[in-house]
């Protein structure tokens, strides 16, 4: 599509009664130019630049129907007898619009993708809780999600249009919350066939999904990864129209963040079986080396893995809707004196700004970040994972020094 924009002012003799009569037979164009869309022209009305008195816009389909119009005769003889005689100066900007917007090297053609596709991203966590309501006030009040149902067994509250990203079940035998399961989407039927083909090539078991899962997908399966995690994949989670009318909230539930005494077993399993790509290995002082993968979705990472001891889910990271409402979270934690496991960091890998949240009744750490780093399509199928050595500063780049391991 080409939009055609031309800014313009009359010379400051023309009468109003001339003005008139020239925006006015601008106005009978598109009758003689029936390529002409979209026709507007009116008063410039920006306070901030004043030096064009008016502007008219016209789309047409493409360049030629755009030269057509101002080669032709018609136009010609508007321009030379109407126009020239009473504008005093314009400006003409020709654009050619495509939406969303595409830089040039992202236009640049991608080589063909031959690499098997993962998961398109991070959809729920499932968490069992022993204190069900004080955990939907918890992730309400500190995160910022809104409930969309909540009975005396379960919860589902969600941050943006994705139907839930977080659901609570109650379980009053516990004293900290468990994880229950990971909910991941996928863009195609036939992504989610080739990946139970995979997982099955592996041996990994095929199970049904979760009632609850099953009615929000059109299809969907489980299966356990090796540290007998359960994964849900989905395709066409429901979704709402809106996001919640909430000032305070989250844009989207982006990655888990899994230590694991099968380091190995997982990131074999997460990257060769599943079809996650490492965007980063960065060492850990004491543990060794963490992994950021990232899914589909391009994110620098949908998921981390880190070497532990044993295996547990570590942190669900949420991202903001701006830097602004990290730090209103931070504020909120700090009123209710909930305890903040990590203050403010800048993720260097990642390009994101976090705070990290803990009340272990209701689940892993919550980071709540800003700006979490989205990898072009070609970057995607070309970035080679780093490897950062064990310095804090490869972590949090707002740390003074390489020994500073203090304060995370
Ligand atoms: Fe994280």
């Amino acid at each position: 599509m080409i939009r055609h924009i031309v800014a313009f002012a009359f010379k400051p003799e023309v009468t109003a009664e001339t003005k008139d009569a020239v925006l006015a037979e601008l106005e009978t164009f598109p009758n003689r130019y029936p390529q002409m869309r979209s026709f507007v022209v009116g008063p410039n009305i920006s306070a901030r630049d004043t030096r064009m008195s008016h502007v008219f816009t016209i789309e047409f389909d493409d360049e030629d129907d755009l030269k057509s119009y101002l080669n032709s005769t018609s136009h010609e003889t508007f321009v030379r007898e109407t126009w020239r005689p009473v504008i005093d100066q314009q400006t003409l900007v020709t654009l050619a619009a495509s939406s969303p917007f595409r830089s040039e090297t992202a236009q640049m053609a991608l080589p063909e993708i031959t690499r098997p596709r993962g998961p398109y991203g991070i959809q729920f966590a499932r968490l069992a809780t022993p204190e069900l309501d004080a955990a939907v006030e918890f992730y309400t009040y500190h995160v910022g999600l809104q409930v969309e149902a909540h009975t005396s067994e379960y919860a589902q509250l969600r941050a943006g249009t994705e139907q839930y990203a977080i659901e609570l079940v109650s379980d009053p035998s516990l004293t900290e919350f468990e994880t229950l399961a990971i909910g991941l989407s996928v863009e195609t039927e036939e992504i989610l066939d080739d990946l139970e083909k995979r997982l099955r090539a592996e041996g990994a078991e095929i199970l049904p999904l979760h009632p609850r899962t099953a009615s929000v997908v059109t299809r969907g399966f489980a299966t356990k990864d090796p540290n007998g995690l359960t994964l849900e994949f989905g395709f066409e989670f429901y979704e709402y129209a809106e996001p919640p009318m909430l000032e305070y909230r989250p844009v989207e539930l982006v990655h888990p963040f899994l230590s694991t005494d099968h380091y190995d077993e997982s990131n074999h399993f997460y990257q060769d079986v599943l079809g996650f790509q490492a965007s980063d290995y960065v060492m850990t002082p004491g543990r060794g080396t963490s992994a950021f993968l990232r899914s589909e979705n391009r994110y620098h990472h949908s998921l981390a893995l880190r070497r532990d001891d044993k295996f547990y889910l570590a942190h669900l990271c949420f991202k903001m809707k701006s830097l602004d409402h990290v730090m209103r979270g931070r504020a909120k934690a700090l009123y209710k004196g909930t305890e903040i496991a990590s203050d403010i960091v800048n993720h260097s890998a990642s390009h994101s700004i976090a705070f990290y949240l803990y009340d272990a009744r209701f689940g892993p750490r919550i980071e709540l970040c800003d700006g979490h780093r989205v990898f072009s399509e070609e970057q995607n199928e070309t970035h080679k994972a780093r490897r950062m050595g064990g310095d804090p500063r490869n972590i949090d780049v707002w740390r003074a020094a390489s020994d500073d391991w203090e304060r995370f």
